[in-house]
């Protein structure tokens, strides 16, 4: 990668840009990133777009059929294929664009680092969500894009990585022998040393229920911590430093 691409249009003053992403494929980046928009919308009130970069479209979707069950419901935000990531520079057009926007962008994309432009967009992103499952092979996933990160930052003459939101998501704390809970412990201060690791989201049947249109009070009791504290950091950042 030759393209110096970091801070084309970063203004911490201005949008957010937040990007799910973990090129381990079913780690929760879709489900918790329209859980994430559905709670900045209903709760804090922000004025977002979202953004479906996934090949799949899991969350056009969705909404459409969210829409079609729920035609009495009015759409929190707009949700938009985006089929701009497949070069840099398509890439850096679509960064321009979304800065030149005073509302926030939420983005999904797909589990794999195929699309030319998905790094470019990680770097630029306010917050990167890494949804993470707390076993093997789902950590070596998601090892192997953090070091392709670093690798990348490297290659452009930095050490910068992006703001990355560790999310342990699909926790079940009766899971795991000592030894097994020892190893997650291992993992999450490895993340940590990495970016900020957020509160556990349970694995629970209530999560897969979600709607582009309508969080529950059941889901709002159960994301309320982690989210809670992904919408501070974000949000309250600046006010902070
Ligand atoms: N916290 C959770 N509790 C229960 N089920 C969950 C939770 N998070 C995700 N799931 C389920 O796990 C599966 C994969 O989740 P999801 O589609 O969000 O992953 P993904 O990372 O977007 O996958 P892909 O890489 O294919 O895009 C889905 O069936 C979803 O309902
Ligand atoms: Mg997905």
């Amino acid at each position: 990668m030759s393209i110096p691409f970091f801070n084309i249009g970063k203004n911490p003053k201005k949008n957010k840009i937040i990007v799910f992403a973990n090129q381990k494929g079913g780690c929760g980046k879709t489900t918790n990133c329209v859980m994430f928009a559905d709670l900045l919308v209903q709760n804090f009130h922000h004025r977002l777009v979202m953004l479906d970069a996934d090949p799949q479209r899991s969350i056009v979707k969705k909404h459409e059929q969210d829409l079609e069950r729920w035609p009495q419901l009015k759409p929190l935000y707009q949700v938009v294929p985006c089929t701009q990531l497949n070069s840099e520079s398509d890439t850096q057009n679509l960064i321009r664009a979304m800065r030149n926007e005073d509302f926030d962008f939420v983005i999904d994309t797909p589990g794999s680092l195929t699309l030319q432009g998905l790094l470019p967009l990680v770097f630029e992103a306010d917050a990167v969500i890494v949804p993470i499952q707390l076993e093997k092979t789902s950590i070596n996933s998601t090892t192997s894009f953090i070091e392709m990160c670093a690798m990348v930052a490297k290659e452009n003459g930095g050490n910068k990585l992006p703001d990355f939101y560790f999310l342990p998501n699909q926790f079940n704390k009766n899971w795991g022998r000592k030894a097994e809970l020892t190893e997650q412990q291992t993992f999450l201060d490895y993340f940590a040393k990495l970016g900020t690791v957020l509160p556990k989201v349970p694995n629970s049947a209530e999560i897969q229920r979600y709607s582009t249109l309508y969080l529950t009070d059941k889901q709002h009791e159960i994301i309320g911590r982690p989210y809670g504290m992904l919408h501070d950091c974000i949000y309250n950042k600046n006010k902070a430093a």
